[in-house]
């Protein structure tokens, strides 16, 4: 795992930008992974500028996104299909049918998720894909005790991530307790290269038990470490409990 350390969220922002720019700018049809949350919402701002400034061209690549809750319609102002073209899709010009997030309102969820799983397969994996991570160590809506050789398939939130994301939905009652995540075996063996993006003191402690811990399915993003290719991106609140402080 390579961390870096950045000064402040907008550093975070700045650093994972340019290396979704390097990407896309080597390889234009680039593939990327997607993920939602309040942590990428910088770096996605940033990606708008590239692409408004005439830097950058998003009309071949494509998109996979990590998750989506079960039950909400694309429309739902809650869904993370709203949040990805509010936040970034409708800013620049990746072509809609270009564009993957599971579809938590398919009557068919065991297809859509095999179906999902497949695309990506199909299509060659993904170049760059961007996490987040819960305070718990979930990454996507792998949440502890998920199994590490999962795919992508219907999970069931925790309490705890239940209460996080209490904040986007105003009560705790009308936050879905299901939803589609690419599983932790997805995202290890489709990327190519994982950005992992943390920031706020809530999830130093996420962040040190992901990098330092021990592997264990109880830490999802644990797992992270014997992945190839992983960069994580701290500011200095998340990385506050790191022993080592850089590597
Ligand atoms: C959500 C998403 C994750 C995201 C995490 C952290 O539950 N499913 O993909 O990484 O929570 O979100 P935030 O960045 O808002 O802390």
């Amino acid at each position: 795992m390579n961390i870096i350390i950045a000064d402040h969220y907008d550093d975070l922002c700045r650093i994972s930008a340019d290396i979704v720019k390097d990407c896309v700018k080597a390889k234009p049809d680039a593939v990327l992974g997607l993920a939602t949350g309040s942590t990428p919402i910088g770096l996605y701002k940033q990606l708008v500028h590239q692409y408004k400034s005439g830097e950058l061209d998003f009309s071949k690549v494509t998109t996979f996104n990590l998750d989506e809750y079960i039950g909400l319609s694309p429309e739902h102002p809650q869904s993370y299909n709203k949040f990805m073209y509010d936040h970034l899709f409708r800013h620049i010009n990746v072509p809609e049918e270009q564009i993957h997030i599971p579809k938590g309102d398919n009557p068919q969820l065991e297809d859509e998720c095999s179906a999902y799983e497949n695309l990506i397969r199909r299509i060659g994996g993904i170049d760059i894909q961007i996490l987040g991570i819960g305070a718990n160590g979930h990454i996507g809506f792998n949440e502890p005790g998920s199994d590490p050789e999962a795919r992508t398939r219907i999970v069931r939130l925790s309490e705890s991530t239940i209460k996080a994301n209490a904040r986007f939905f105003g009560d705790q009652s009308l936050v879905p307790r299901l939803a589609i995540s690419m599983g932790i075996q997805t995202i290890m063996e489709f990327s190519r290269h994982i950005v992992l993006l943390a920031s706020g003191e809530e999830k130093a402690e996420a962040v040190q038990k992901m990098a330092e811990g021990i592997m264990t399915k109880n830490v999802p993003a644990s797992i992270l470490q014997s992945h190839p290719n992983v960069t994580v991106i701290a500011d200095q609140h998340a990385a506050q409990q790191l022993k080592k402080q850089s590597s």
